[in-house]
């Protein structure tokens, strides 16, 4: 019998070591972690039960017979965070590159099957070079396997990539279906092919960074939603993003313990402000006001930043938070900021957390380099993201609410709850100048003449008033008081129940 045990434990210790002691010392000479190293520190400790330690591939071709590594280069299973069920598979580079094959890609596709079962998150961790290429099409069809599932799973169980090696093919495109995306900074790298092959394919001489680092990820592509510096800060950062996110589509956000009363007032906010409305301030510190204990968690902080958007609770519950940010661009709508807001709106109607709404936007960005970038489009994805949504909407409008970007900032006309504004607000077609220059034309050569013109058009509508008389808002709040009326109202709205018309699924401007 100890003999038996003994077989297990020796077959378990060489499936364990992967690739080889070799390849595990150049992974970490690389600054990266094992796959199990990774799944430990995220995981709960001692939490993680493995599955399919000795699947290995069943590939013939170009001598891979005499190659076989039990655990096929990733290593499944599932276990716990802060006490919650997920599922997780985590690439092991030291084996193929971490590269997919048939049987790999049935390891995949069985977690993600039992995750969907069960109605419990799945996070991958991802260090991978893609299709393993000796097996052709049967890889291929596993990725076709594993993509189906992200597809069936959206929108009912968080989906969660971390990409922490260089990733190509389908160790991207999976990824890209799922909800978020993080990275660690200068060890990870996403691309559809790497340097080599854009150098053979194109000429194009690029770094892997260049290509798919996670500075271009979090600033121009928008890809990733977060880069963090090493495998154990992102790790550490994907357990805390776990905290906001229910288990499932009906499961309802976790409720922590909140240790700040929410009927606390915060007088500097009757100042955030400034007199001259054309002076910027920062939005994120009406953010950290308003959520429990100042604990944001920022989904995107370093693409299209004159929005916010990310996750804070009150009382205790999760909530999103989309703001316009008057620091950059004034806080205007451009197509990436549209974007960026509609994709968090969609996450979180799609998992029941209430969206707070704080609004400060001058408008949409004119100009040519937006219209030809498909403004209309992206635009419209916010418009539509807000409208379609049935969670709880709460909206605070500090200060400029104009125009098109008015209605779709949350406005009561296409689905808000809970409309407030600030005495501050100004809520209007355009600003005073440019309303009072179109109007006005003839008295532009008279600068007393359209200055009394302009002093004119922001006495009637520079306040939020007007909005107020019509019931588009339904109370001028102090801004002191603003997390107490949020939290109020999120109390109000818990049993939002709203119907839609039967359809297959919406047309959202993609
Ligand atoms: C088999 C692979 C592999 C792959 C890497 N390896 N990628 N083996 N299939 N796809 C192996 C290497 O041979 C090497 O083995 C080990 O993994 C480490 O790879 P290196 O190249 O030495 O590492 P590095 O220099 O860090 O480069 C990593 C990389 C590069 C950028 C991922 O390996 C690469 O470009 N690989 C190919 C990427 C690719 O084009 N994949 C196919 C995508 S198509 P040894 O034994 O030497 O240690 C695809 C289709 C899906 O995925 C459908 C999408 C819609």
């Amino acid at each position: 019998m100890h003999e038996i045990l003994d077989q297990l434990s020796e077959r378990r210790n060489v499936a364990r070591l992967g690739g080889g002691q070799q390849r595990i010392n150049a992974q970490h000479g690389r600054g990266k972690l094992t796959a199990r190293e990774r799944l430990s520190l995220m995981l709960d400790e001692g939490s993680f039960d493995e599955f399919d330690m000795f699947v290995e591939h069943r590939c013939t071709d170009f001598g891979m017979q005499e190659s076989k590594i039990p655990g096929d280069g990733v290593v499944t299973g599932w276990g716990t965070i802060n006490g919650r069920c997920v599922f997780v598979f985590a690439k092991d580079f030291t084996v193929f590159g971490g590269s997919l094959s048939e049987t790999h890609a049935q390891k995949i596709t069985k977690i993600q099957d039992m995750a969907l079962k069960n109605r419990a998150p799945i996070i991958g961790l991802f260090d991978a070079g893609g299709a393993r290429i000796q097996e052709g099409v049967a890889a291929l069809g596993g990725y076709g396997e594993v993509f189906k599932r992200n597809v069936m799973a959206s929108g009912v169980i968080p989906q969660i990539s971390v990409i922490m090696g260089p990733c190509a093919g389908g160790d991207v495109y999976s990824p890209a279906m799922t909800d978020f995306i993080f990275m660690v900074r200068d060890t990870s790298y996403m691309f559809v092919t790497g340097p080599d092959v854009v150098k053979t394919v194109t000429n194009e001489t690029v770094t892997a960074e260049q290509l798919g680092g996670a500075s271009i990820h979090t600033t121009k592509s928008s890809i990733a939603d977060g880069a963090f510096e090493n495998d154990v800060e992102c790790l550490l950062q994907v357990r805390r993003l776990m905290d906001y996110l229910p288990m499932n589509n009906t499961a309802g956000a976790p409720a922590m313990k909140a240790f700040q009363e929410s009927t606390e007032i915060d007088e500097s906010l009757d100042t955030l402000i400034p007199d001259n409305p054309n002076k910027p301030y920062d939005m994120k510190e009406l953010v950290l006001k308003t959520v429990d204990e100042g604990d944001f968690f920022e989904i995107q902080p370093d693409f299209a930043k004159n929005i916010i958007t990310g996750f804070g609770r009150i009382d205790g519950r999760s909530v999103g938070i989309v703001a316009n940010q008057p620091m950059v661009l004034a806080g205007v709508l451009d197509s990436d900021a549209s974007r960026k807001a509609a994709r968090f709106v969609r996450f979180c109607d799609c998992f029941n957390i209430p969206i707070i709404t704080f609004v400060d936007v001058p408008g949409f960005l004119p100009g040519t380099a937006q219209e030809y970038g498909g403004l209309i489009k992206h635009g419209a994805k916010l418009l539509f993201a807000y409208s379609e949504a049935t969670v709880p909407l709460i909206t605070v409008i500090t200060r400029k609410a104009y125009g098109g970007a008015y209605d779709v900032m949350a406005s009561k006309h296409i689905g808000g709850d809970i409309n407030y504004a600030w005495p501050t607000a100004e809520i209007a077609v355009m600003g005073p100048k440019g309303a009072a220059e179109i109007l006005y034309r003839s008295d532009l050569s008279d600068p007393d003449k359209i200055a009394k013109r302009i002093k004119e058009y922001e006495t009637r509508f520079a306040n939020p008033f007007i909005a107020a008389e019509r019931g588009y808002i339904d109370e001028v709040i102090m801004p002191h008081s603003t997390r107490r009326r949020v939290a109020r109202g999120l109390d109000m709205l818990r049993n939002k129940s709203l119907d839609r018309p039967w359809r297959k699924h919406n047309n959202i401007p993609l």
